[in-house]
């Protein structure tokens, strides 16, 4: 077993504000593996930019442990607490955070001062980056000559060559437009693959989450609800909060009649059969039915399936799939389809879904 490249443990971060304190991160334990991509995705002011501040040092926790490739960089109890410049780790910010006064080359060799490189190998390497983020041919040029996605590359070049291979990322394809976006995305990715950097990346974008993770860290208001594989996350959320925020979710109140193989739910739309639930669950236990509007049809509504009727209200037509809106006694569901339905608005429809595509988790009355 190699150890972990980072090891955050039961950290607590409180901001002091002049109306009284802010618990920005509530015990929060997270580790990070050599060369694994782990984004933290939550709502904004959930903590994730706290959580990657205290992990490079730029914040001191309040109580907790920050371990880095073995070496204790903070603990409360300890009393330590090492400086940003002593942590061997490199940031990308939304902001780019470039020196508009420095050529794109001095940019990225802006980093390795100081760090006993010649210049001459200094500037090897910083062009070596550049090519590597396809900017091979601007060495020349400074930072207001670049498009934003190009500046994006300046400043993923300079987080190549400093630091050890550990790259803190915060939303760094926020400011870009959607295209640009998921080409840079793809470039992360093949260049992860190329030189292997661990990477904690923080986004509030779901997609960018399922596209770029090993795993995720879904991080509820200052503690992380779940972690695991973007399949994981999306397929088998562990509470109503996570599947709620990845995704879309159909949710409906019922409550438990009986724990099998599968659960039995009454619900105002008939009797369900639930594949996935926690086996703590007993009857007469009030529930949240959770079901993706993906993991709903109006046709393929095989043997074993859960049928309940409804009626269209409206269909929304958006390129690549359509969203149908099903009034029905739970409630109004959306249903995804790929293809046109031969049904029209207003009409009745009957809804199909497996059992092992419904969730059930604990709903408090
Ligand atoms: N310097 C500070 N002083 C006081 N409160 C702060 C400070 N920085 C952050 N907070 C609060 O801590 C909480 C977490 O903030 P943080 O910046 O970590 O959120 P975030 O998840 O990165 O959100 P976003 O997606 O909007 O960037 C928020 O409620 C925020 O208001
Ligand atoms: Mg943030």
């Amino acid at each position: 077993m190699t150890s972990p490249r980072v090891s955050v443990r039961n950290l607590t971060k409180i901001y002091k504000t002049k109306r009284g304190s802010h618990v920005a991160l509530d015990n929060v334990s997270l580790d990070i593996d050599a060369g694994e991509f782990v984004v933290l995705l939550g709502p904004s002011g959930c903590g994730k930019t706290t959580l990657l501040r205290c992990i490079a040092g730029l914040e001191e926790p309040d109580a907790g442990e920050i371990i880095i490739d073995g070496k204790l960089v903070f603990s409360s109890e300890k009393g330590v607490y090492v400086p940003p410049e002593r942590r061997d780790l490199s940031m990308v910010f939304q902001s780019y955070a470039l020196w508009p006064h420095l050529s794109v080359l001095d940019n990225v060799v802006y980093p390795l001062r100081n760090t006993g490189k010649s210049s001459a190998d200094a500037s090897v390497l910083a062009k070596e980056a550049l090519a590597k983020v396809g900017l091979g041919d601007y060495s020349a040029r400074f930072p207001g000559q670049l498009s934003g996605g190009q500046q994006q590359r300046v400043a993923l070049a300079r987080a190549i060559v400093s630091g050890d291979g550990l790259i803190l990322f915060d939303e760094p394809l926020s400011n870009l437009d959607a295209k640009v976006r998921e080409r840079l995305r793809l470039e992360l990715l093949s260049l992860q693959s190329q030189i292997n950097f661990s990477a904690v990346y923080v986004t509030h974008d779901q997609i960018e989450a399922l596209a770029l993770a090993d795993r995720i860290a879904v991080m509820d208001v200052g503690r992380i609800a779940q972690v695991g594989s973007p399949e994981q996350i999306y397929d088998y959320p562990n509470s109503r909060y996570v599947a709620d925020f990845i995704g879309s979710a159909n949710e409906f109140a019922g409550t438990v009649k009986s724990v099998g193989d599968v659960l039995t739910v009454e619900t105002a739309i008939g009797e369900l059969e639930v594949g996935n639930f926690h086996s703590d669950l007993v009857a007469g236990q009030p529930v949240w039915l959770v079901v993706r509007p993906e993991h709903c049809s109006f046709d393929g509504v095989g043997e074993g399936y859960n049928r309940f009727s409804g009626t269209l209200v409206r269909t929304l037509y958006l390129g690549a799939s359509r969203q149908h809106f099903v009034e029905t006694a739970a409630g109004e569901l959306v249903v995804t389809t790929q293809t046109p339905i031969a049904v029209g608005e207003k009409e009745p429809v009957t809804i199909g879904c497996a059992p092992q595509r419904i969730h059930a988790f604990p709903r408090e009355v």
